[in-house]
């Protein structure tokens, strides 16, 4: 018999090559990830993760010599996944961070010392945001718009360009933010008040120094594993383009049900970043309902046709027990499992047969009822005709320490988390 590999990785080192370089919520630890390319693929195949926030997949999928393509509906997470997954010339970003560092610091001087042109003024323009002053002191925001500009305008290499917004965005969703704000990422956003005005662009130089060194190590571990070529995408898991039956291995970490806004954790960077995202933070933050677990947006009314879990079993029979104490949270949990349906259907189709989706949960307390997430997902897999082959359990400390406010919300179960190994039968 084949011994259970331990999954628990109390105490490794989850931060090595470019797996520290951005926070981010509910990041899977890339051991896990590494677990599942060893025993599930091999180099030089295709590994899909159509839910991959910062891209722990990816990285680790080109460390392993495999092929990756990330999915996620957020450009924030697509850039720090694409950023964390490219190997860059150190040379251009040393000297294009000295011009940009060298740049930003004469607007500071010239504003502050009220030496102001018309040109200046444009650049040091803040753009409207609601709470903006509550959320950045005067000059914070001053050095945030002047650096923005100056990234925005720099004559770089795009992928150089590209690592300075990451750093620039992590100074804003650190735990130690430059905002007046409490480590955003992992939980509601709480103001602080800084002792001292944070200096905004030592900050950035010194997050630059530290990145590059991770990039480094990256690159070095790049060098001594198959070439594999890795594309973080922007796209909703549930409508994937992708030819059928071109993948080898799925992999992926779907958000918890009704647990996390990754807009609200993530507007505050991005107000500063909409020009290089793309996207305006209106039309950001209206998205948030097409977040797959998100409470936000309009229940539409499920009817039988548009409801994909009618004959799921235990599926009804949780969300019967949800009805009881609340239509809204039954209702968020029955598009929660749909979408999830959805998500199955797609990976089903772009799978090659006989090969794997990794699936790792968690199950959650809603209301005092037990949401046996990795059963309803197993029942749903079971549906499209997957197979449950393995079912790995693992305790999640390491992602207690990093997200309080799940323990807050969902209590002592949450530290079992679920690892579903699925086969495509045929
Ligand atoms: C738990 S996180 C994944 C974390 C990732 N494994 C990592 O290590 O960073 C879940 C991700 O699903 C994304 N997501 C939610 N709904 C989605 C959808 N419909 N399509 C694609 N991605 C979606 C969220 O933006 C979030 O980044």
């Amino acid at each position: 018999m084949v011994a259970m590999p331990n999954l628990d990785f109390e105490g490794q080192n989850t931060r090595y090559a470019t797996h520290g370089l951005h926070a981010y919520a509910a990041k899977c630890p890339p051991q896990l990830v590494g677990y599942g390319l060893r025993y599930y693929s091999k180099p030089g195949e295709t590994v899909l993760d159509p839910m991959a926030g910062s891209g722990t997949t990816l990285v680790e999928a080109r460390l392993k010599g495999r092929h990756a393509i990330g999915y996620d509906l957020d450009p924030l997470a697509r850039l720090i996944a694409k950023v964390k997954a490219q190997v860059l010339d150190d040379k251009e970003v040393e000297r294009a961070c000295e011009t940009l560092m060298a740049r930003s610091m004469r607007d500071l001087i010239a504003l502050q010392t009220h030496q102001v042109t018309q040109a200046l003024q444009r650049r040091a323009q803040l753009p409207e945001f609601v709470n903006r002053d509550y959320w950045f002191l005067p000059e914070v925001a001053s050095a945030l718009a002047l650096l923005a500009w100056h990234i925005e305008h720099l004559e770089t290499l795009q992928p150089v360009r590209e690592f300075f917004w990451v750093a620039f965005s992590s100074l804003i969703l650190a735990k130690t933010s430059v905002a007046n704000a409490r480590d955003i990422i992992h939980s509601r956003h709480h103001f602080q008040q800084h002792p001292q005005t944070p200096d905004v662009l030592e900050k950035f130089a010194k997050r630059i120094k530290q990145m590059r060194k991770q990039a480094n190590e990256f690159q070095t571990l790049c060098a001594q594993a198959p070439p594999a070529k890795v594309e973080a995408r922007l796209g909703d898991a549930r409508k994937l383009c992708l030819r059928a039956e071109s993948i080898d291995l799925v992999f992926t970490s779907p958000p918890y049900v009704t647990a996390l806004d990754y807009t609200r954790a993530h507007f505050l960077a991005v107000a500063w970043m909409q020009a290089a995202l793309g996207v305006g933070l209106d039309e950001y933050r209206a998205c948030a309902s097409r977040y797959i677990g998100s409470e936000s947006g309009r229940l539409a009314n499920m009817t039988q046709e548009n409801d994909s879990l009618e004959e799921l079993d235990q599926a009804n029979a949780v969300l019967a027990q949800l009805e009881q104490k609340s239509l809204r949270q039954a209702a968020l949990t029955r598009r929660y499992f749909n979408d999830m349906h959805s998500v199955f259907g797609k990976v089903v189709q772009v799978l090659r047969p006989r090969r794997h989706a990794i699936i790792v949960v968690c199950p959650s307390h809603i209301r005092k009822i037990v949401v046996p997430t990795h059963e309803i997902l197993a029942e749903i897999g079971r549906s499209h005709g997957l197979r449950l082959k393995l079912q790995h359990t693992r305790t999640i400390s390491e992602r207690l320490r990093v997200m309080p406010y799940l323990q807050e919300a969902f209590g002592q179960r949450m530290d079992t988390e679920y690892v579903l190994v699925f086969q495509k039968i045929t």
